[in-house]
């Protein structure tokens, strides 16, 4: 199905920052799902997701790192390309790395480049601070389009048991300032992250940028989910605000089991699986080599 058919008259042909910009004024939510690869890049787009963010998350999600600070440019670059490949209209948001900006910010820009023009990106998110303005507003004026990553960032604090943001009004206020001076710097959009629903509220009403809510109420302009917390697949521990919307590991977990089990009884591959010979060609072969002794045929044959 492509994204054409999909039946929603709203919906154009590709997705840029522009129409979530425009999405934000006619207050048509934005939906934004992780997407670490080829397939499911198509599965979502003709599913009709907005925008997909590679996220740093596949650090852990499709490497088993523990965290994601190891997480390579030419990781995130190569696996960003590859959903783009799959998703070529939708909004495609790369993540930049720890590894892209630290020790020095020195390569951002060379970084920031390469998903623009190896990885074909709308977008790109980086975690930031206030120590990171200066950066932003650089990149900004040489045209990089920067999502700024505000509140809770994972790839910094480890500490899961102090991730929300905001909770105390003056956290409250340096956080809406915040983001304003990202915006002033030249920010394209936000992500805030576990930021408290009231406050998310304000910095989306705040901004003309979209806003974008991972784990902060549902006012923000858009939503992100983890692809593997949707779908419940192993190796995300889902936080309280990730809603489970299918068993994909069950599904997964039954198909394979089932091949397994045909596998083993001689079930599968059937006739229809095979490629044959022609008899002519078989009757060939048959008189140049010897064949099977009936004994090692019957185990080829058997169900
Ligand atoms: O890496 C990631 O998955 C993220 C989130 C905002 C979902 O940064």
């Amino acid at each position: 199905m492509s994204r054409k058919n999909y039946g929603d008259a709203l919906m154009p042909e590709k997705i840029t920052l522009e129409t979530l910009r425009h999405y934000k004024q006619s207050r048509r939510p934005i939906t934004m799902l992780t997407c670490y690869d080829y397939a499911a890049a198509v599965l979502l787009q003709n599913a009709g997701a907005d925008c997909l963010l590679v996220g740093d998350s596949l650090a852990q999600l499709v490497l088993g790192h523990e965290n994601t600070l190891s997480v390579t440019m030419d990781t995130m670059v190569t696996l960003t390309a590859a959903v783009r490949k799959g998703a070529p209209d939708v909004c495609l948001v790369g993540d930049m790395p720890y590894t892209g900006y630290h020790p020095d910010q020195e390569p951002i820009y060379r970084n920031c480049r390469r998903f623009l023009d190896e990885a074909g990106c709308d977008l790109i998110k980086i975690e930031v601070n206030r120590s990171h303005l200066d950066m932003v507003a650089q990149l900004a004026a040489q045209g990089i389009p920067v999502m700024a990553h505000l509140g809770y960032t994972p790839q910094t604090e480890f500490q899961l048991a102090k991730k929300i943001r905001t909770r105390l009004s003056d956290q409250a206020l340096q956080l809406l300032q915040t983001a304003k001076d990202f915006e002033s710097a030249g920010a394209a959009a936000l992500l805030l992250e576990c930021v408290t629903d009231i406050v998310a509220q304000r910095v989306t009403a705040q901004s003309t940028l979209p806003v974008i809510s991972c784990g902060s109420g549902p006012y923000c302009d858009g939503q992100v989910m983890v692809l593997h917390e949707i779908l419940a697949l192993p190796g995300s521990v889902a936080p309280r605000f990730a809603k489970a919307y299918g068993q994909a590991a069950e599904h997964i977990s039954t198909a394979v089991k089932e091949y397994l089990y045909e596998v083993r009884h001689r079930l599968f591959p059937t006739d229809q699986h095979c490629y044959h010979m022609p008899p002519e060609e078989k009757e060939k072969l048959d008189a140049a080599s010897p064949r099977l002794r009936p004994d090692i045929f019957a185990i080829y044959q058997s169900k």
